[in-house]
């Protein structure tokens, strides 16, 4: 409702001066609203760029100092954790997810060792980095099978957790998961272990730099539309959200983030849960690229992100986020 009008009202008046735009500024950002997304490489003594992601790195286990001292610095709550798997080592069932020395296991041990519990560590619960099909499950005749692809979830959620894993995040958007992941937690006294549902994830065409960060782009064959949301619809994620809620989940998770404000603004609406957005690699490449071309300036960072904030979300994963008290300032 508008008191008033022009001309002894004038919207102008509080907008004149800095102190009086932070006056009444509605949203803002702060380092607490930060995951940040860590890529991890084999070998030593490493930090090796990506072509399409500028400024972000994979790092070998001994390099894992130099980020997470950084996410500590800034006081960024939770980082998480993505491998890069070697061809060699992924087949078609993605056995490596199992593997108590793969990448994501020996970085949860290496990091909980050395800072205890300044940080939360955030791991994806999904087969694509493991299999030489690039799919987040097992497949049959070209199909992502649903229910034994769970089972191996569960299996891939115990060893995360008991690595020490603080944040396990189911991010297939296979039907079921979230019950069958929180029951098994709780039976192995996991209780305390937190579960993200991506539920709301869409078949995106914004994954791209992704998929070459962690080595699966060359690899998937077809597409994610059996599984990932049609970008199509909104009222299939208030019935993904509403699922996973009944299942357990602690938090959900709407990805990518700015093409899907509207989503963001519906689940927050609807629903009384922590909702996280995922800024993604391609909006990350989109609005970085155009920066270092100079097409636009760098605040286009800032309000991206506050935009986000704006639409609901209460966290945001970004590959912004080691860098946030600068964009903040
Ligand atoms: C896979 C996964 C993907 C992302 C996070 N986990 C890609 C996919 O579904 O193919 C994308 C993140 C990004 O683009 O930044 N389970």
């Amino acid at each position: 409702m508008i008191i008033g009008k022009y001309p002894n009202l004038r919207l102008r008046r509080s907008r004149k001066n800095d102190w009086s735009r932070r006056l009444i500024q509605e949203n803002s950002l702060s380092p607490s609203d930060f995951i940040l997304p860590i890529f991890l490489i084999d070998g030593k003594n490493t930090k090796q760029s990506i072509k399409t992601m500028p400024e972000v790195y994979r790092y070998t286990i001994d390099k894992l100092g130099i980020i997470i001292d950084k996410a500590i610095k800034n006081k960024i709550p939770l980082v998480s954790l993505f491998p890069y798997t070697k061809n060699k080592i992924k087949n078609n069932l993605g056995t490596e997810a199992l593997n108590e020395d793969n990448l994501v296991c020996k970085a949860i041990r290496y990091i909980k060792k050395r800072y205890k519990n300044q940080i939360g560590i955030m791991c994806d619960v999904a087969l694509d980095p493991y299999t030489s099909h690039g799919h987040d499950g097992l497949l049959k005749s070209g199909y992502v099978i649903n229910d034994e692809t769970i089972e191996v979830l569960i299996n891939q959620s115990l060893l995360q957790a008991e690595m020490g894993c603080d944040v396990l995040a189911p991010s297939d958007m296979m039907d079921g998961r979230i019950g069958r992941i929180r029951k098994a937690l709780d039976k192995q006294n996991y209780q305390m272990v937190q579960i993200l549902s991506y539920a709301v994830k869409y078949a995106s065409n914004f994954y791209g730099p992704f998929r070459d960060a962690v080595g699966s782009r060359g690899l998937l064959k077809g597409n994610k539309k059996n599984y990932q949301m049609d970008f199509r619809n909104t009222n299939e994620a208030i019935r993904e959200v509403a699922l996973d809620i009944k299942e357990g989940a602690d938090m959900v998770m709407v990805k990518p983030g700015m093409p899907y404000l509207d989503i963001i603004k519906t689940v927050k609406d609807n629903f009384k849960i922590p909702v996280l957005a995922y800024q993604v690699s391609g909006e990350y490449s989109i609005i970085s690229n155009s920066i270092k071309n100079k097409i636009i300036n760098e605040n286009a960072v800032l309000e991206s992100l506050i935009a986000l904030k704006r639409a609901g979300a209460n966290a945001i994963v970004s590959y912004y986020a080691d860098r946030i008290d600068k964009l903040i300032k």
